[in-house]
């Protein structure tokens, strides 16, 4: 069996191979253009407390669960999970946990290209020198009217999709392992010197003491779930993303050692963009909280005054662009391993038709910019309904059942065998965390927010 699916969607060519792309599926939007304005929007330094511990306590276990069954069940996530819970002798119903996760992948994958769109757009933007000495007002102006304009973003999320279907159709080699080889690097390079930059204003104490001064008072019971909510959106968990990566993952290869660099890396992206952005907000006397434009209300207003600001505003959104797309290939890896494996069409039809889905519902986020915004449900627009139901609701959700899958379904002689932790601290851990810490953090969240406790 192992063999035959290896072969249908190919197995990387090496550890550092998968690290790069997992690490690819985890920086993404998430890291650079999330990560910053819910940590504005929910008060800074103690949210950015939560979701550090979310990410040590339950992301890094997660994580490894989430990479071992896939390795071991070798194939798309629906089918994963249904070998594997043939292999421990339970329900077969598992494997609608690899359904959810199919599902919530396209869903995530509908805003977050048409974000990427928006950065696309904002190459442009930046070669034409559109940013040189804008002020603080002219350059959110030019954010305001751009999302204004559905017809711009439409054209923006379509040339997105595009590109990220032309790579997945390329298949696991070729397409995904090439595309990330270069890009991780080059972006951690120029998130540097942005903070370089960010430590020259006046307001870069200000900045630091935003992101890392805790203040428990600003935190709610729904800072805490985004937190969470974030944690595993931006290591790419719950949804069985990095499952399939994990599928095509040789045998040899330490599953503990890559989640922590892969974690440490999609930290430090994460950190780094704060620490570059909060000192520019308060320097230019902006507010932390104004939602999803925040980065691009502000880092460009750097690019307008730094010298080469051109070249570096280019290759800034040019390098953005890149993170969403080794993220956005993992978003959809999933539905199209699935479909492959099951319905036997090739690999450029799969994504067709898939690709097209996802771009369907994509309209609904451009619009929710403009034309809908005023439709709202819970008080939250299409986007902001979309992103609460994926992040904060299906990929906690789709997480806490990973972690029950692999510490109580799973025998512990095969997460043993798969894991090979030679110490037993460390796999004791490991079990302490998806038996019992994951599930229950997750479980007194949801209970929390939904006002049981
Ligand atoms: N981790 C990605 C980011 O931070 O942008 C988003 C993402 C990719 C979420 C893949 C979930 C996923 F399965």
């Amino acid at each position: 069996m192992a063999d035959t699916e290896s072969k249908i969607h190919g197995e990387w060519s090496s550890r550092f191979a998968f690290i790069l792309a997992a690490t690819g599926s985890a920086v993404g939007l998430g890291n650079i253009w999330k990560f910053p304005y819910i940590t504005g929007e929910n008060g800074g330094g103690a949210f950015v407390i939560v979701y550090l511990l979310c990410v040590v306590v339950i992301g890094i276990p997660i994580m490894m669960a989430e990479t071992m069954i896939g390795r071991r069940g070798r194939q798309s996530p629906v089918n994963a999970m249904k070998t594997l819970a043939k292999e421990a002798s339970a329900d077969s119903r598992w494997q609608y946990l690899g359904w959810l996760g199919v599902i919530a992948g396209m869903i995530i994958l509908s805003y977050y290209s048409v974000i990427a769109g928006w950065a696309l757009a904002y190459v442009l933007k930046a070669i034409s020198g559109t940013f040189m000495d804008g002020s603080a007002q002219q350059i959110g102006g030019l954010f305001d009217s751009f999302v204004k304009d559905p017809g711009s973003q439409v054209f923006w999320h379509t040339t997105f999709m595009i590109l990220t279907m032309l790579v997945v159709v390329r298949g696991v080699q070729d397409g995904l392992e090439k595309a990330v080889r270069f890009l991780m690097p080059s972006l951690f390079v120029l998130l540097i010197l942005l903070v370089g930059y960010a430590m020259n204003t006046d307001a870069y104490d200000q900045g630091l003491s935003f992101m890392f001064n805790p203040d428990f008072s600003k935190i709610t019971g729904n800072s805490v779930l985004t937190a969470m909510g974030h944690a595993f959106f931006t290591l790419s968990l719950g949804m069985g993303a990095i499952m399939v990566y994990g599928s095509y993952l040789p045998k040899n290869v330490s599953i503990t050692k890559t989640a922590f660099m892969v974690a440490g890396a999609d930290t430090v992206v994460a950190l780094l963009a704060g620490i570059a952005i909060f000192p520019l907000v308060f320097a230019n006397g902006l507010e932390p909280s104004t939602g999803p434009g925040l980065i691009f209300q502000t880092l460009p207003i750097a690019f307008g005054q730094m010298t080469g600001g051109v070249i570096f505003g280019t290759l800034f959104f040019v390098l953005l662009v890149f993170a969403a797309f080794s993220s956005s290939i993992s978003l959809i890896e999933p539905a199209v391993a699935w479909m492959v494996e099951n319905k036997g069409y090739s690999r450029l039809k799969c994504c067709v038709f898939l690709g097209s889905l996802v771009w369907l519902v994509g309209l609904g986020t451009v619009l929710s910019f403009n034309e809908w915004a005023d439709i709202t449900i819970l008080g939250k627009n299409i986007f902001e309904l979309l992103d609460f139901l994926t992040a904060n609701l299906m990929l906690p959700i789709g997480g806490l059942l990973i972690a029950v899958f692999a510490g109580w379904v799973m025998k512990r002689q095969h997460s043993q065998d798969e894991l090979q932790l030679n110490n037993k601290g460390l796999y004791y851990c490991w079990i302490v965390s998806v038996r019992y810490v994951s599930p229950i953090a997750v479980f007194l969240v949801f209970m929390h927010v939904i006002g049981i406790l």
